[in-house]
C-alpha cells in the first residue's frame, strides 16, 4: 500500500472508507496502526472540497479479511502465520473543522467521501491548540509533548464536573486546577467544601502556598489534632439562628418521615420568632433567640410521643460536642452582643467572600447530617452576598468546590444543601459564581447540577450506570468517547466542553511534581491509599495507640493522668480506658 506520501499537511497515513453520522472509518496500514491507532489520536481529513476536518480516534475496528473468506480451508488455518491480511479501521468521531490559520471550528458543513485523504495532526498543529488556555491541566495522552491548558474564565463561570470512580485521580486533578489557579491569580477566591479534609497539607507549616491557604474546621478536636500536623485551622462557627427549618431538620436528623416532629419544631420555631419579633416574621427569618428558649417553645407543644422525641434530639444535639459549633457559637453570640446582627453577617463576609485566596471548610470526622446543614448554611450566605455585590457593581467573582457533590445535592431526595447547589448551578453565572462539583458517584448526583456543568473531566468509570450518566452529559458527538471510560489509567482524563477547545484525553499532571516546578516544594495531600504492604511489614507502634485511645475518649485520658503516678499510668493504659468506657 502506497499511502506513505509526505505533503505540507504533514505524513498522510489513510484513506477514509466510510461514513456514518458523524463516524468517519479510516483504513490505515499495518505499518502506521501502532502509531495512529490509538485512542484520543487527533487526525485531519482533506476533503474534496477543500475543508479540512480535525477528527479523533475514538475506536477500532480490525479484522482478519483472508481468513473471513477462507476459514474452511484447513491449510489457511495452517498457513495463518504467513498469510494474515487484516482490514484495519479507525473509528474516528469528528470535531470540527480546521481553518488556514490553525484555529478550529466547532461544526462541520461538509461530510468527508471515502477515497478522502487522512493525516497526522503534527504536535506543532497540537499545541497551537490546546496551549491557548490559562491553567495547565496535563499533557495530551496521544503526545505528551503538547501541555494542556483550560479557559479560567469558561471553567468558573460555566461550571465543571470531575466524576470518576473511586481512586482513579478526581482530588489530584481538582488540587492541580487550584494549584495553578492560585499560582497564576493573586486574588483567586476559592471555598472548597473538604468532605474529607483531604486537603488540608495545602496549609501545612512546610508547604510553599500556606499563606494563601486558610482550613477552617468546626471541632475543636479535629482542630488540635491538625495542630499536631503544623496544620493551623480556624475555628468556623454556625449561627443556628439564621438556619433555616430545612437545616433544622437536617441538623436534628428528621427525615422526610419524621412528619409530626418537623411540623412540631416548624410551630415552636414560628411562635417562638414571632414572640421575640412581632407577628410579622416568617419562619425563616434571621431572628436571634436562644437556643434553650427553643426548648422550652417545644415543650409547651404538648406531651405526646413526637413532642418528646423531638425534646430528645435536641437534648441529644445540646449535649454533643459535635454540635457544639452550630447550637453553642460562642465567639458569634459575643460578637453579635458587643456588635450587633449584622457583625455575624459581615463576619462571614469577611472571612468567606472579601479574603482572597483558598478557604478549606474541613468536614472531615462530622457526621454526614451536620455536614449537610453546615454546606447549605454557608452556600446559602455565600451566594446571597455575592448577589448582593454584583447588584451593588461590586462582583466578588468566587470558585465553590465541593467534594463528594452527591452527598450534597442527591439526584434521590431533597436535603437543604440540594436546593441551594442546583441554584447555584443555574444562576452563579449571572452573579460570578463558579461550581467544581467533584463525585465518584454519577448516578447519584443531581441532574440539574450535571446538566449545567458546561465541562466535563471524566476519569476511569466502570460502572455501566456511572458510564451512562457521564456519557449522557457529553456534547452528543462526544458520546463515543464514552467507551474508553473503563480502560482510562490512574490520571487519565477525557475533558469535553466549554474550557477546551476540542475534546480531548489528557494526562493530568501529578499534585506533588505540580506544587514542586510552580513554588519549589514538595508536598503531598492526605488521604492517600493506606500502604498495606508496608504497614503489614513492620510491628505496630504501639505507644501510638493509646494516643489513639486519649483522643478518642480525651475525658478518661485526663482522669486517668491526674490520678495516677507516671508508672502506673503506663502499665494500665492501654486496656483501661476501653474496659471502663464500655463498664466491662
Ligand atoms: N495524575 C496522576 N498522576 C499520578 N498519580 C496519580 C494521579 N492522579 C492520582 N494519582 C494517584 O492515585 C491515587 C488516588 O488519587 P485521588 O485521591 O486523586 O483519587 P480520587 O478519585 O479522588 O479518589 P476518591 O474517590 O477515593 O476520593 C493518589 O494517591 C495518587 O497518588
Ligand atoms: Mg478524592
Amino acid at each position: 500500500m502506497r499511502w506513505l506520501a509526505v505533503s505540507q499537511q504533514g505524513t498522510r497515513v489513510g484513506t477514509v472508507v466510510r461514513v456514518y453520522a458523524d463516524r468517519v472509518f479510516v483504513a490505515v496500514s499495518e505499518r502506521e496502526l501502532p502509531r495512529v491507532g490509538v485512542r484520543g489520536r487527533f487526525l485531519k481529513i482533506e476533503t474534496r472540497a477543500g475543508r479540512t476536518l480535525i477528527g479523533m480516534v475514538t475506536q477500532l475496528e480490525l479484522q482478519d479479511e483472508l481468513y473471513r473468506h477462507a476459514r474452511g480451508r484447513i491449510d489457511i488455518i495452517e498457513q495463518y502465520e504467513k498469510l494474515a491480511l487484516s482490514r484495519n479501521e479507525l473509528v474516528v468521531s469528528l470535531i470540527g473543522t480546521l481553518n488556514s490559520d490553525g484555529t478550529v471550528e466547532r461544526k462541520i458543513d461538509i461530510y468527508p467521501a471515502p477515497g478522502d485523504r487522512v493525516y497526522v495532526m503534527s504536535s506543532e498543529e497540537l499545541r497551537r491548540l490546546f496551549g491557548d488556555g490559562d491553567v495547565r491541566i496535563g499533557v495530551l495522552n496521544t503526545d505528551p509533548s503538547v501541555e494542556v491548558r483550560l479557559n479560567l474564565n469558561e471553567l468558573a463561570t460555566k461550571h465543571v464536573a470531575i466524576l470518576a470512580m473511586t481512586g482513579s485521580g478526581k482530588s489530584n486533578t481538582l488540587a492541580v486546577l487550584l494549584t495553578r489557579i492560585l499560582k497564576l491569580f493573586p486574588y483567586a477566591r476559592i471555598l472548597l467544601i473538604d468532605t474529607h479534609s483531604e486537603y488540608v497539607n495545602l496549609a501545612r507549616e512546610d508547604s510553599p502556598i500556606k499563606d494563601k491557604v486558610t482550613v477552617y474546621c468546626p471541632i475543636e478536636k479535629f482542630r488540635e489534632m491538625l495542630r499536631q500536623q503544623g496544620i493551623d485551622a480556624r475555628p468556623l462557627e454556625i449561627p443556628y439562628w439564621l438556619l433555616t427549618i430545612e437545616e433544622w431538620y437536617s441538623l436534628l436528623g428528621l427525615d422526610a418521615r419524621a412528619t409530626k416532629q418537623r411540623r412540631i419544631l416548624r410551630t415552636a420555631l414560628r411562635g417562638l420568632k414571632r414572640k421575640l419579633a412581632g407577628e410579622r416574621v416568617r419562619l425563616n427569618d434571621p431572628v436571634f433567640f436562644e437556643v434553650e428558649a427553643l426548648h422550652v417553645s417545644i415543650s409547651r407543644m404538648g406531651r405526646d410521643s413526637a413532642v418528646e422525641d423531638l425534646l430528645m434530639k435536641l437534648e441529644d444535639a445540646l449535649e454533643s460536642d459535635e454540635y457544639a459549633f452550630v447550637l453553642q457559637p460562642t465567639q458569634l453570640i459575643h460578637l453579635r452582643s458587643v456588635k450587633g446582627d449584622r457583625a455575624v453577617v459581615e463576619y462571614f463576609l469577611t472571612e468567606l467572600m472579601l479574603k482572597p485566596g483558598l478557604k478549606i471548610i474541613a468536614l472531615g470526622g462530622l457526621s454526614s447530617d451536620i455536614q449537610i446543614a453546615v454546606v447549605s448554611m454557608l452556600l446559602r450566605t455565600v451566594f446571597r452576598l455575592a448577589v448582593e455585590a454584583k447588584l451593588a457593581g461590586v462582583p466578588l467573582p468566587t470558585i465553590i468546590a465541593i467534594e463528594e457533590a452527591h452527598l450534597y445535592a442527591p439526584q434521590s431526595h431533597y436535603p437543604p444543601s440540594r436546593h441551594i447547589i442546583e441554584r447555584i448551578a443555574k444562576e452563579g453565572r449571572k452573579f460570578g459564581i463558579g461550581l467544581i462539583v467533584i463525585s465518584q458517584r454519577p448516578r447519584e448526583l443531581s441532574e440539574t447540577v450535571l446538566a449545567q456543568c458546561g465541562t466535563l473531566i471524566a476519569l476511569r468509570t466502570v460502572n455501566p450506570s456511572d458510564q451512562r450518566h457521564i456519557q449522557n452529559s457529553m456534547e452528543d458527538i462526544m458520546s463515543a468517547l464514552a467507551l474508553s471510560l473503563p480502560g482510562l489509567g490512574t490520571g487519565e482524563a477525557i475533558i469535553t466542553g466549554r474550557a477546551v477547545k476540542i475534546p480531548c484525553i489528557v494526562k493530568v499532571d501529578f499534585f506533588d511534581d505540580v506544587i514542586e516546578q510552580e513554588f519549589g516544594r514538595r508536598i503531598g495531600l492526605s488521604g492517600k491509599d493506606v500502604d498495606f504492604r508496608a504497614l503489614w511489614s513492620r510491628e505496630p507502634d504501639e505507644k501510638s495507640f493509646s494516643e489513639v485511645l486519649n483522643r478518642l475518649f480525651p475525658i478518661l485520658a485526663n482522669a486517668e493522668s491526674q490520678q495516677k503516678p507516671e508508672e502506673e499510668r503506663r502499665e494500665e493504659k492501654r486496656d483501661a480506658p476501653i474496659t471502663r468506657f464500655f463498664g466491662a
